[in-house]
């Protein structure tokens, strides 16, 4: 079984309460319970973490990396500002896919640069709840 580790930024865990026409209705433990599935199908077992801090999140990279088969990250707002995360996402060897459930480069001007992509071996936003659901059939696909 592949091990796979999802990990969610700041604010993510206001999902089903933020913008709706731009997020969708559903709430992160929708989007929990969707990975679940999808990854049972794909004999893919997940660690799916939410975090509104920086520095949890590099913790957690340091010390899953050599533990994981691939890394899914919706960094949220620290995609467009984390040097922190993009350090500790460096050191990480196995595959990164980058997730957003909006398009950023179709939003605001600061969202339009992504300290994560640089590192992703690909990159699924706008597609709502099945950008975790691609990112963790391509994990597949690749293994
Ligand atoms: C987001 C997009 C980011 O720009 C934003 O800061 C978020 C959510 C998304 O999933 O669409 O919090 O990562």
């Amino acid at each position: 079984m592949s091990r796979i580790l999802i990990l969610n930024g700041p604010n993510l865990n206001m999902f089903g309460q933020r913008d709706p026409a731009i997020y969708g209705t559903e709430t992160l433990g929708d989007i929990e319970t969707l990975c679940r599935q999808t990854a049972e199908k794909n004999s893919q077992s997940i660690d799916f973490r939410q975090s509104n801090y920086e520095g949890e999140l590099v913790t957690w990279i340091q010390e899953e990396k050599d533990n994981i088969a691939g890394l899914v990250i919706n960094a949220a707002a620290y995609t467009h500002t984390s040097v922190a995360l993009y350090d500790a996402l460096e050191l990480v060897s196995v595959p990164i896919i980058e997730v957003h459930m909006s398009n950023p480069k179709e939003r605001e001007a600061f969202r339009h640069f992504s300290y994560v992509e640089p590192l992703a071996a690909k990159v699924f936003a706008g597609l709502g709840v099945q950008s975790y659901v691609k990112a963790l059939e391509y994990l597949s696909e690749m293994s």
